[in-house]
C-alpha cells in the first residue's frame, strides 16, 4: 500500500563533513520557542546548552536573557513548600503542557525518514535521511483530506497528514486488502506552522519550508548535541589509522627485506 512520503531535505550535517549551521539552530529555537512549546516540551535541554559551542552558541548573557522568559517550580523555595522562580541557565527547558504533546527532546532521533528501497529503512545510510528530515515533512504536508474519507458518517479525528505514518486510517481509503490508497495517516496535531508565522531578526526566508527545515535542524542538534565532535572523533580516527597502515607497510618491507 501507499507508504508515507518523506521529503529528502539537504541538512548542513549530513555527511561526514557536516556540522549544525548555528544560525540555522538560531531561527530553529525561535520557532521552536514562539510556536511549537505552546504544547510540546523540551524536558532534556538545559538553557545554558545553547551556549554551548557546536550548537547555537548564543552569548552568555542572551542565553542567560533567554531563560529568564521562564519560571520554574523549585520545590526547596518557601521553607520547602515549594514556589516559583525565574529560571537560571542551569534549568531545563518545561515539560509538554499538552498532555498527548511528546516531549520533543529526543524526537530527532526516535523517528526515522524510512523509506528507502523496498521500505528497507537504509535511506538513512545512503541518503542521509532519518529523523529531521522527518519532522521537516510532517510540518509541510498537512494536506486536503483524500476524496474518500469525505463522506464519513463519523468523521476522522485528527488531520490527514502524508507523512505521518501511525495515525488512525478510515476504511473507506483502504483497498480490499487493507492496504491503504493514500500515504500517511491522521494526526492529532493541527497544523502547527505556516508562511510568514515567525519573522527572523535577519530577515531570514520564513516561508512554511524553511521553517520547517529549521526547527527540524534544532530539534536534531537537541536530540544529538555532539554529532558534530563525534564525526571529527571519528575522522581523526580514520586519518590515524590510514597513516599507521601506510608506517606498519613500510616497517614490514624493511624488516623483510634481507630476506627476498
Ligand atoms: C506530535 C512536532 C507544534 C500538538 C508531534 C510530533 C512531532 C511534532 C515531531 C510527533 C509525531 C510522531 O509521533 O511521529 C511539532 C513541531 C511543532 C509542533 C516541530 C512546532 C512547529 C505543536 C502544537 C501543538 C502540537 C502548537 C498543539 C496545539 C501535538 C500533538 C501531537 C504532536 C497533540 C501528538 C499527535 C499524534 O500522536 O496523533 N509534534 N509540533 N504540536 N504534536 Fe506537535
Amino acid at each position: 500500500g501507499a507508504e508515507a512520503h518523506i521529503e529528502d531535505f539537504d541538512f548542513s550535517f549530513e555527511g561526514p563533513f557536516g556540522s549544525f549551521d548555528q544560525m540555522q539552530l538560531q531561527r530553529g529555537l525561535k520557532v521552536y520557542t514562539e510556536v511549537c512549546a505552546a504544547c510540546h516540551g523540551l524536558e532534556q535541554v538545559a538553557f545554558r546548552n545553547l551556549s554551548d559551542p557546536g550548537g547555537p552558541s548564543f552569548p552568555e548573557d542572551q542565553m542567560r536573557a533567554y531563560a529568564e522568559f521562564y519560571e520554574v517550580w523549585d520545590p526547596a523555595l518557601f521553607d520547602g513548600e515549594g514556589d516559583f522562580r525565574v529560571a537560571t541557565p542551569a534549568d531545563k527547558f518545561p515539560a509538554s503542557s499538552l498532555s498527548n504533546a511528546p516531549d520533543l527532546s529526543l524526537m530527532a532521533k526516535a523517528r526515522a525518514g524510512f523509506h528507502g528501497p523496498y521500505g528497507l529503512g537504509i535511506n538513512q545510510l545512503v541518503k542521509g535521511m532519518g529523523g529531521p528530515e522527518y519532522i521537516a515533512s510532517l510540518l509541510v504536508s498537512y494536506e486536503e483530506e483524500p476524496e474518500c474519507a469525505a463522506n464519513m458518517e463519523v468523521p476522522m479525528d485528527g488531520f490527514y497528514n502524508s507523512a505521518f505514518p501511525n495515525g488512525g486510517y478510515p476504511d473507506e481509503c483502504k483497498y480490499e486488502d487493507g492496504s491503504h490508497k493514500y500515504p500517511g495517516s491522521w494526526i492529532a496535531m493541527s497544523q502547527p506552522l505556516d508562511d510568514g508565522w515567525v519573522e527572523f531578526d535577519d530577515g531570514h526566508a520564513n516561508d512554511l519550508h524553511h521553517m520547517a527545515e529549521d526547527v527540524a535542524a534544532f530539534l536534531m542538534w537537541t536530540a544529538e548535541p555532539k554529532l558534530v565532535a563525534r564525526k571529527q572523533a571519528g575522522l581523526t580516527g580514520v586519518l590515524f589509522l590510514t597513516l599507521l597502515s601506510v608506517l606498519l607497510y613500510l616497517t614490514n618491507k624493511k624488516i623483510w627485506a634481507p630476506h627476498k
